[in-house]
């Protein structure tokens, strides 16, 4: 069987790792091919170089721009290399616009598309990835689900026949990575200047679209990062970099260290050295649940719903209006005591990925 991973962003190569290790493991020919949506070498060569994934067989070199220019730009690249190659299955991951452009491109060619972390839902239609989850998630022909909620959802949208419980992939990595930085004794973390890991501080990110580009919202969330008792180290994206600069927005101020994103082992280790994160990140709300760190999320809803019923995760939509102590108070409060469970799988999702695609037909029936 010839499988081909399509990824682009930041995200997916953390999911390519374990899934291009488990498909390592049998006789099937695993290609990857890299958009180019994420270019700096933050976003995506150490994240190659770190998680010990193979270079891409092909790179698109999309880059940016608008959402209709980039994935119009990856389906236009997209079609020629599926031609060649002839993959009898096509695997995208998650939610991006290299997502929901590789889905098409393969299912417009009728080659046989499996959507990993299929059947989430935020139910906010503003969302770029809600377009592209729900689109991707209805042309798929396997939906390889991460939770027992994101079946819900499948099945309340009709798509059971197509959705199979994999787990999530996110915790294979998460898992074998805290367990190499802790056999390293926790190596001193990568932190912004000013921030001493000795002493308390929160980690942070801000990257979404509905926090970073309305020049008022941006400015009242760095405010309210900057006022707080605590140091804070802002890992910042390059989207969140690019905004505060047009907007006149000063990043490093008050309590608020600046930083470049790290490469997956030093944020994990860095999680790990933080008493508590301060995120709009999909990704880093689960890694620190998965770590073990409270979270505060600074945004509305949250896809991952297991992370606030057990109480790991608050939801701040706006934090500025809140009473500053009540906001300093969430930020650093104590870590729930009851056992969470494993709402993610036990860290052997890439394996189930690859033995459920095995079981099923060209056109995702179980064979
Ligand atoms: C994308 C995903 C988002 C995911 C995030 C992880 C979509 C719709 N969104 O958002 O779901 O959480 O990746 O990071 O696909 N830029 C650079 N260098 C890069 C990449 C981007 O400078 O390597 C800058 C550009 O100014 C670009 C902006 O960041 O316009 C946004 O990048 P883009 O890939 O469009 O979306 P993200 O915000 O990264």
């Amino acid at each position: 069987m010839k499988v081909i991973s399509i990824v682009g962003a930041r995200p997916q190569l953390v999911k390519l790792a374990p899934v291009s290790a488990a498909f390592a493991d049998t006789e099937h020919e695993h290609l990857i091919v890299h958009t180019g949506q994420h270019y700096d070498a933050d976003l995506s060569d150490v994240f190659f170089d770190g998680l010990g994934i193979p270079d891409p067989d092909v790179h698109l070199g999309v880059g940016s721009g608008s959402h209709g220019a980039q994935t119009g730009s990856v389906l236009l690249a997209l079609d020629p290399v599926l031609e060649r190659e002839k993959p009898d299955w096509v695997l995208v991951y998650g939610d991006t616009n290299s997502t929901i452009a590789g889905a098409l491109s393969a299912v417009k060619m009728h080659i046989p598309v499996a959507h990993l972390e299929a059947g989430l839902r935020s139910f906010n239609r503003r969302m770029p990835e809600e377009h592209n989850r729900v689109l991707t998630d209805h042309c798929a022909d396997l939906l390889l689900a991460p939770t027992e909620e994101a079946m819900r959802h499948l099945a309340a949208e009709g798509l059971s026949d197509r959705s199979e419980l994999a787990g999530d992939v996110m915790v294979d990595i998460c898992l074998r990575i805290r367990d190499a930085v802790l056999a390293e004794g926790l190596p001193a973390p990568v932190l912004p200047g000013g921030i001493d890991p000795a002493r308390p501080f929160l980690l942070a990110t801000l990257h979404r679209p509905d926090n970073t580009d309305d020049p008022g919202r941006l400015a009242a969330l760095l405010e309210s990062l900057a006022s707080l008792p605590v140091p804070v180290a802002l890992l910042a994206h390059p989207r969140l970099v690019a905004r505060a600069e047009e907007h006149g927005l000063e990043l490093d101020r008050g309590s608020v260290h600046v930083g470049r994103p790290l490469p997956y082992a030093d944020l994990v280790a860095a999680v790990l050295a933080s008493s508590g994160v301060v995120t709009d990140s999909g990704g880093l709300q689960k890694e620190a649940f998965l770590l073990r760190r409270t979270t505060t999320t600074v945004r509305p809803e949250t896809e991952w719903v297991e992370t606030v019923d057990t109480g790991w995760n608050v939801l701040v939509p706006d934090p500025h209006a809140m009473d500053p102590d009540a906001w300093a108070g969430t930020v650093t409060r104590a870590a729930p005591t009851a056992d969470p469970g494993t709402p993610y799988g036990d860290g052997h999702a890439a394996k189930n990925v690859v033995r459920i695609i095995e079981g099923r037909d060209a056109k995702g029936r179980r064979a």
